[in-house]
């Protein structure tokens, strides 16, 4: 398909056929990944394949038990992996200085650039995504059950298959609220109110206040989907695998 119409007619898929993916299309999906943009070409990312029944079951035990991660024939984790880099550096008479926060950041960007040029890879041949944000908030539990080493810790998860669901496109930003021209212009009160108009007047947007009997969608984000606490609790976590994983030796 042609690039653009797969980016615009992304949306997320939750339901899937059990159909298996070819090699062939899964080996040209991670393929296309690898051509990602990648710091000074170090590719400091790995990617783990998971299709076996009872690996994907403790894996969707882990992601919150989404069911997709169950019947979707291909989880791919993405990895920030410094392990593989900093082995060919002391193989090669060169230490390594990449036990840092900014290691870590750098090799989190370089898999998750990957993971969006395998996400519309997989779309371009009529295949369904999801992002597993789940990831990060189970990344201690997630590198355990998959053997990650030091040096190597999962950002995010794409789960990849043949749809079994249609879905509209879901509403974005309009451009002119995201976008800002030479520098950055920061919003007024009325801008915000025209922003988020468009998605506070959708008929979902309802629904959802009905449901969780709230005023503002505002309010389902912050109380319900991503509540302080929560964020606060899975930081902490989350700092813990990077600092296991040998990435927080800031000191020089
Ligand atoms: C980093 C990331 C994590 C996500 N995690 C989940 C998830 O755990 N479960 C889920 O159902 N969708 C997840 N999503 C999908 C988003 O909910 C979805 O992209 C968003 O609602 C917009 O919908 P669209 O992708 O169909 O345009 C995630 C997306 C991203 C980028």
């Amino acid at each position: 398909m042609d690039t653009l119409k797969t980016i615009m007619e992304h949306r997320t898929i939750r339901k899937y056929k059990n159909d298996a993916v070819p090699e062939n299309i899964l080996d040209q999906i991670l393929e296309a990944g690898f051509r990602a943009s990648t710091t000074g070409n170090m590719q400091v990312y790995s990617i783990i394949v998971s299709k076996g029944q009872e690996l994907k079951e403790k894996l969707w035990d882990l992601h919150f038990k989404q069911d997709m991660v169950k019947q979707a024939p291909v989880i791919l984790t993405f990895c920030a992996d410094f392990n593989r880099f900093n082995k060919w550096c002391r193989q090669r008479k060169a230490e390594p200085g990449y036990d840092n926060f900014l290691s870590f950041f750098t090799a989190a960007i370089d898999a998750l650039l990957v993971a969006q040029n395998c996400s519309i890879a997989a779309e371009s041949f009529g295949l369904g995504i999801c992002y597993l944000g789940t990831t990060t908030y189970m990344a201690d539990k997630i590198a355990a059950l998959l053997n990650c080493p030091e040096g190597v810790v999962p950002v995010t998860t794409l789960v990849v298959g043949y749809p079994d669901e249609k879905t509209e496109r879901v509403d974005r930003l309009p451009a002119k609220g995201i976008v800002h021209r030479e520098i950055y212009n920061d919003y007024s009160e009325k801008d915000i109110d025209e922003i988020y108009s468009i998605k506070e007047s959708l008929p979902q947007t309802a629904e959802l206040l009905k449901i969780n009997e709230l005023e503002t969608l505002a309010q389902i984000f912050v109380q319900k989907r991503y509540a302080k606490k929560d964020n606060v609790f899975f930081s902490n976590q989350f700092l813990n695998v990077i600092r296991d994983k040998g990435f927080m030796n800031n000191e020089g």
